[in-house]
C-alpha cells in the first residue's frame, strides 16, 4: 500500500525537482535586487527577462505584455480593478461588466466587490453541466457592455469553458462598436493541459498562477494585450511597466519560468492522466447514488467531481486521509467554510446533494497504483459511513 496518496492537484501541485533547482541559486547566492545597477542586480534582471521570454513564447504574445504578479489571485484583481478603473477614468458614463457564477472567488468577489461600489454586473448561469454557452455570454452583452471575465476551466467541476468561441465572439462584437470590450480569461486551472495561445483564444487578459502548474506558491503572472486600459493597483517604485510594484520575487519568478518549460515538456502525459481519471470515474460511478458533476466530455483530463448521497463530504475528506488518500470537497480556498459550493449551486445541485461532493484531481505524479488503491478503499468508507450517516 502506497503511503500517502495526494489527489488534490487542483488546489496545489507539489513543486517539481527541476523547478527547485532552477529557483535555488536566487535564493543564496543571486541575491541582488533586479532594479539594482550592478553586477547583482544585473544577474536577476536577466533572469526575470528569461522568464518573461519563456511566458511570452508559451502564450504566443510579446514580453511586453506580462506582468509578474504576487498571485493568480493578486492578477485577477489588477485584471478586473485595473481595467475598470481605467475605463472609468476614460469612459465617465456608467458602463456595464459580464462574468460568470462558476467563477473562483479570485473573479467573482472582485465583480461583487465593483457591484456593492455602483457598476452594472451580470453574472451568467452555466447550463446543467457546468458549461457557460456561448450564446448565453452574447444574450447578456449590452450596448454599453465594456469588459467580460470568462475562466477558461472550473477549479471545482473541471469544465473547460468555450473561450476561444467567446473570444471570437467578442472580436466580432467589437468590429461595430466604437468603445471595444475587453476579455478576460482566468486560466489557472488550464494551463497544464489546454492551448493558452492568447491570439488564438482572442483574449486581451489572462492569469496563470505557478502553483498550479508544479512551481512556487506566491506567484502568478498577468497577460496584457498591448493598448488594453489599465491602471495600477498597487503603488510605489513601479516595477513591471508600473503595473506592480514591489521587488520582484526573483526566485519565485525563475521558478515560474521553469514550470513554464515544464508543462511543454509534460504535455505528452496528458492522455496517460486521462485514462486515470476516466478509470476513477467508471468504477465511483458503481457506488450507489454516486453521481458525476458537470461535463462528462468537456472537463479537465485530471478533474473528478461526484456527489456521494447519504454521506458528508467533508466526512469522507477526513475519513480517506485517515487512508492515507487527500481528495477534497469542493474548492480548497471554500472547503474550510461549510458553505455550500457556488459552483455546484450554479449547476442546480440541491444545497444538500453540494455537502456530499468530492473533487479527486490528478497530476504528474499521480500512479496506477495509487488509483487502484484509492478505488479499493472509497467504496469501503463510503459504505461506513452510510451505516452511520443521519441522513
Ligand atoms: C481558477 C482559479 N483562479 C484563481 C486561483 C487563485 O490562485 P492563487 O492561489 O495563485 O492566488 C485559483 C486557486 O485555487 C484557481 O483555481
Amino acid at each position: 500500500m502506497p503511503k500517502q496518496i495526494y489527489l488534490d492537484y487542483a488546489a496545489t501541485t507539489p513543486i517539481d525537482e527541476e523547478v527547485l533547482e532552477a529557483m535555488m541559486p536566487y535564493l543564496k547566492k543571486d541575491f541582488g535586487n533586479p532594479s539594482s545597477l550592478h553586477h547583482f542586480g544585473q544577474i536577476t534582471r536577466v533572469a526575470i527577462d528569461q522568464t518573461r521570454k519563456k511566458a511570452a513564447r508559451f502564450l504566443n504574445c510579446s514580453e511586453s505584455e506580462i506582468v509578474f504578479c504576487g498571485s493568480a489571485t493578486e492578477a485577477n484583481s489588477l485584471a478586473i480593478f485595473g481595467v475598470v478603473k481605467a475605463l472609468q477614468k476614460k469612459i465617465k458614463k456608467p458602463f456595464h461588466i459580464i462574468t460568470t457564477k462558476i467563477e473562483h472567488h479570485a473573479v467573482l468577489h472582485p465583480f461583487e466587490e465593483l457591484e456593492k461600489q455602483g457598476v452594472e454586473v451580470s453574472f451568467v448561469a452555466p447550463n446543467k453541466i457546468g458549461i457557460v454557452e456561448t450564446k448565453e455570454i452574447k444574450k447578456a452583452i449590452k450596448d454599453n457592455t465594456v469588459f467580460i471575465s470568462v475562466m477558461y476551466a472550473n477549479n471545482e467541476i473541471g469544465t473547460v469553458q468555450p473561450i476561444e468561441e467567446i473570444g471570437k465572439l467578442i472580436s466580432q462584437i467589437n468590429k461595430n462598436r466604437k468603445q471595444k470590450i475587453y476579455f478576460h480569461t482566468d486560466a489557472v486551472q488550464a494551463v497544464n493541459y489546454l492551448d493558452c495561445d492568447v491570439q488564438k483564444l482572442k483574449v486581451d487578459l489572462l492569469t496563470l498562477s505557478a502553483h498550479k502548474i508544479y512551481g512556487p506558491k506566491g506567484v502568478g503572472a498577468l497577460f496584457i494585450k498591448k493598448g488594453t486600459p489599465i491602471e495600477p493597483i498597487i503603488y510605489g517604485g513601479g516595477h513591471e511597466f508600473g503595473l506592480r510594484s514591489g521587488t520582484e520575487n526573483v526566485a519565485g519568478i525563475v521558478g515560474l519560468g521553469k514550470a513554464i518549460e515544464l508543462v511543454e515538456k509534460h504535455k505528452g502525459d496528458t492522455e496517460r492522466i486521462k485514462n486515470l481519471r476516466d478509470k476513477i470515474i467508471e468504477e465511483v460511478l458503481k457506488i450507489p447514488n454516486a453521481k458525476l458533476n458537470g461535463s462528462r466530455e468537456n472537463r479537465l483530463p485530471n478533474n473528478v467531481n461526484v456527489s456521494i448521497s447519504g454521506v458528508e463530504g467533508e466526512s469522507l475528506v477526513i475519513a480517506l486521509d485517515q487512508e492515507g488518500i487527500a481528495v477534497s470537497t469542493g474548492s480548497a480556498c471554500s472547503s474550510h467554510e461549510l458553505k455550500p459550493s457556488h459552483v455546484l449551486l450554479a449547476i442546480g445541485l440541491s444545497p444538500k446533494s453540494t455537502h456530499g461532493s468530492l473533487r479527486i484531481t490528478l497530476g504528474r505524479f499521480t500512479t496506477e497504483d495509487e488509483i487502484d488503491y484509492f478505488l479499493k478503499v472509497l467504496p469501503k468508507v463510503v459504505k461506513r459511513l452510510r451505516e452511520i450517516s443521519p441522513f
